[in-house]
């Protein structure tokens, strides 16, 4: 059970709201897309049974927010993936990622960014002051929409770049 009651969440043309049983094989396509899953830590394609097993962990999980990206403009059509995770509630910071706009329409129409605002709010109401981003040096699309969306770089390590957004915390 979660902790937080997240309630939907609302952009200018999106809307957010918590990953249900029923998108588990819409959002394993999406991350099993060879444009996707290149870019995560885990590149292979995600089999059905890691997937259901990963959600049964997921489901366990209290502070762990896997979230749906809909287009009100479309009839809610999902469109793209997001999760917030790795929280310290005692500094206030938690990791923002796992980031795919699955719907191959969606890509290029900034869905992330018109999320982001909403997103960040949702969580810096409940005391949250600070998301934290890693991601790979070369994967300029995803560098480039944090950038735009106001993230700081922290540092680059290892390939990969770290990055920070809202009031920097002490971990
Ligand atoms: C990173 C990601 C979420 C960003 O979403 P996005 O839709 O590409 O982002 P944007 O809307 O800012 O579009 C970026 C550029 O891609 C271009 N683009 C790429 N493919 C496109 C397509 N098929 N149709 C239209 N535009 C496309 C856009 O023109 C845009 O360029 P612009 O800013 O000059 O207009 C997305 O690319 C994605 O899902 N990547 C794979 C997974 C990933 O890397 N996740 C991040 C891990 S941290």
């Amino acid at each position: 059970m979660r902790k937080l009651d997240l309630p939907d969440t609302f952009g200018k043309f999106t809307r957010l709201r918590l990953l249900e049983k029923q998108d588990l094989e819409m959002i394993r396509a999406w991350r099993n897309k060879p444009r996707a899953r290149r870019w995560f830590n885990f590149s292979a394609p995600v089999t059905r049974e890691n997937h259901h097993i990963w959600y049964e962990n997921y489901c366990q999980s209290n502070d762990d927010y896997m979230f749906i990206l809909e287009d009100l403009e479309r009839k809610n059509l999902p469109v793209a993936v997001a999760g917030v995770y790795n929280f310290n509630w005692a500094t206030g910071s938690a990791e923002i990622g796992r980031f795919v706009v699955g719907e191959d329409s969606a890509l290029g129409t900034k869905v992330i960014n018109d999320i982001h605002p909403a997103m960040f709010k949702l969580f810096e109401q409940r005391g949250l002051a600070e998301f934290r981003a890693q991601v790979k040096e070369n994967n300029h699309l995803a560098l480039r929409m944090f950038f735009d969306l106001g993230y700081k770089l922290c540092a680059t390590e290892n390939q990969m770049v770290y990055l920070t957004y809202g009031k920097e915390v002490n971990q």
